[in-house]
């Protein structure tokens, strides 16, 4: 594959007893030709340094995909002057939205949540959800829409970028997401507990953080290699902090 040269996969495959249940529990991923770059020792967090085009075809059979794919907005290509003080530079990963791979999806899981779905020709839905942001200023969005493949009403959350910065760090990626927005999806969506769930484009590993301190597995990819190793970085550090996963019932 093509990353291989960029992030080779030295993490893989730890060999634990949990990571054999783990894989038993998922034989779609335990029979995935393509090594993943990282496995956690727990075994139940895997990542892949990909364009997600190259994996996806082998990751049939998870519970769910919760993902924030490319808007096509070029937000990431003029950083804010924040974003610009802090030495975020131009990027070019959402001057296009990659439709193909993403109207792709729903067909992929039994429950499917496409953050930023408003710029994608999805079918039509009941199940939005919103996230609104209080205290967006004028010149931003004063909120974001996801769709959901659920027939049901539509949910909202406030919550607000101060929060977002305060309790998760900023300036992790141009456009990250707030961990508490990626839990609350999968509240609404009822991701099964233990349940896998997979973010072919994973930025710096939000929906990973949220699977995390929630219970749940996941398989993330993500192209570009700064941004994998920012996901990489915040994902193990969050698992040295405890593993939920084993407190659950049946844990
Ligand atoms: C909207 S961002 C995701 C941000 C994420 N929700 C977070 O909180 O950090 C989309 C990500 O998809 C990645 N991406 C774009 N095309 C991709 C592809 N074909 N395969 C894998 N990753 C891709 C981009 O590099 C970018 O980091």
């Amino acid at each position: 594959m093509s990353h291989a040269g960029n992030f080779p996969n030295n993490h893989c495959m730890h060999s634990t007893t949990t990571d054999t249940l783990i894989a038993a529990e998922a034989p779609a991923l335990a029979q995935s030709p393509c090594s993943p770059d990282f496995v956690s020792e727990c075994g139940r967090v895997r990542l892949y340094l990909a364009d997600c085009r190259d994996v996806l075809p082998m990751h049939g059979g998870v519970d769910a995909i919760i993902t924030d794919p490319p808007y096509g907005i070029s937000f990431a290509a003029h950083p804010t002057a924040g974003g610009r003080k802090r030495g975020q530079k131009s990027e070019t990963w959402d001057n296009d939205t990659p439709n193909d791979t993403v109207l792709s999806l729903p067909a992929m899981a039994p429950l499917c949540v496409i953050w930023g779905g408003n710029y994608y020709p999805l079918p039509c839905t009941r199940g939005w959800l919103i996230w609104r942001k209080p205290d967006a200023p004028p010149s931003m969005a004063h909120g974001e829409l996801a769709w959901t493949n659920l027939d049901q009403n539509l949910r909202a959350i406030e919550w607000t970028i101060a929060a977002t910065r305060e309790k998760d760090g900023y300036g992790l990626h141009p456009t990250q997401k707030p961990v508490r927005v990626m839990s609350w999806t999968m509240e609404q969506v009822m991701v099964p507990h233990r349940g896998l769930v997979l973010d072919p484009f994973m930025g710096s590993g939000t929906t990973a953080i949220a699977c995390i301190r929630t219970g749940r597995r996941f398989v993330g990819i993500e192209k570009d290699p700064a941004h994998y190793a920012t996901a990489h970085e915040r994902i193990q550090r969050e698992l040295s902090q405890g593993d939920l996963f084993l407190d659950l019932p049946n844990g």
